[in-house]
């Protein structure tokens, strides 16, 4: 059977690191609330030189030396992202240019945190049709740039950084990607949004959020859709080795773990480290979890994400 199988990961983060009390100079905010309502300890914020784009090609060189290849071997690249360099051309474009890549199919996905789930999804079924052969999927951000810093509801609750992963396409009934699946309800789009855009204010805006709401539908609509990908794989929650979820907050992923009776510790958590990265958080803390030897080949991983819109997903994947 036709599936693509994940040969390779890699991530980037800025160079500079902020932990909670630094942002307590900034925002009448405390280390003590931070950690208590999220489990954040730290994000990395992007420089002047550090882009969405230039994260991305960095997570992407790793992913690429991973699974054993060189860059012109990638034949499609997709990028989720909510924080494109531009907004247009599509910063897939412009990684494959700093790549070296000279012909390629290169777009992005705007699914926010979901969008590395989106980003799967979009490949694997490109990868099955036999069309392409390897892809890179990327998810990166920056959202830095489009948070209010005079907001603490929002600004202490989110960082930069990118995760790439290589899949190839490959006869196999051993490995692979086994299922997917993605949901959209665009009736909330209030609990979560940017108050910018070209078509509307003409400015990028800044993000706005109101947290206790899209807390209560992260559990139900994350939990739900684990489930449904299982079902499509024909597997079970005591089938699974991993979960790598989308690291919004601490508290969200232990109430998801409680309510599909999934043992902490086979969560992977990164979002003390890394806060939200929106669209890189999954690939990211994938990443992390493989180079510190959790995940290793064999394994059963899943995958999920929410964000705004809502949308959300699950993906699950033999190693
Ligand atoms: N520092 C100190 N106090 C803060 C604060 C901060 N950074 N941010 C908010 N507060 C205050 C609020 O003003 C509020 O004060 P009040 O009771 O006097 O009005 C109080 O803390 C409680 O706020 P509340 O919003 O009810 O807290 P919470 O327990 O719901 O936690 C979030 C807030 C944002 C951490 C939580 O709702 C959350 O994580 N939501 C999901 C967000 C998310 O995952 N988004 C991305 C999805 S992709």
């Amino acid at each position: 059977m036709m599936r693509s199988v994940l040969t390779g990961t890699g991530s980037a983060l800025p160079v500079k690191r902020v932990s909670n009390a630094e942002l307590a100079e900034r925002v009448d905010t405390t280390d003590q609330w931070i950690v208590e309502r999220t489990g954040i300890r730290f994000r990395h914020i992007a420089g002047p030189d550090e882009t969405t784009a230039t994260l991305a090609a960095d997570a992407s060189r790793a992913a690429i030396a991973a699974a054993g290849l060189a860059a012109s071997d990638i034949d499609l690249i997709v990028l989720a992202t909510a924080t494109p360099d531009q907004t247009f051309p599509a910063t897939a474009t412009k990684v494959q240019a700093m790549l070296g890549i000279d012909d390629c199919v290169a777009f992005d996905v705007a699914a926010v945190c979901s969008g590395f789930l989106y980003a799967v999804q979009v490949a694997d079924a490109m990868l099955r049709t036999g069309v392409h052969a390897r892809a890179l999927v990327i998810g990166a951000e920056t959202f830095s740039r489009i948070l209010d810093w005079e907001d603490r509801t929002t600004c202490v609750l989110f960082g930069d950084g990118a995760g790439a992963v290589v899949l190839e396409a490959r006869d196999t009934d051993t490995r692979g990607i086994l299922a997917t699946k993605l949901h959209a309800d665009g009736r909330h789009n209030d609990l979560l949004y940017v108050d910018g855009g070209p078509s509307t204010t003409g400015t990028v805006g800044k993000l706005r959020m109101k947290g206790r709401e899209v807390f209560r539908h992260a559990v139900v609509n994350l939990a739900a859709v684990m489930g449904e990908s299982l079902a499509l794989a024909g597997l079970t929650i005591a089938d699974v080795d991993w979960v790598v979820p989308h690291q919004a907050n601490a508290r969200i992923l232990d109430a998801t773990a409680r309510k599909l009776g999934l043992a902490p510790e086979r969560v992977v958590v990164t979002v003390d480290r890394h806060a939200n990265t929106s669209a890189a958080s999954v690939p990211l803390a994938l990443d992390v979890a493989v180079r510190d030897g959790r995940i290793k080949q064999g394994d059963l991983v899943v995958l999920e994400a929410m964000g705004g819109g809502f949308t959300w997903g699950a993906a699950v994947i033999r190693i």
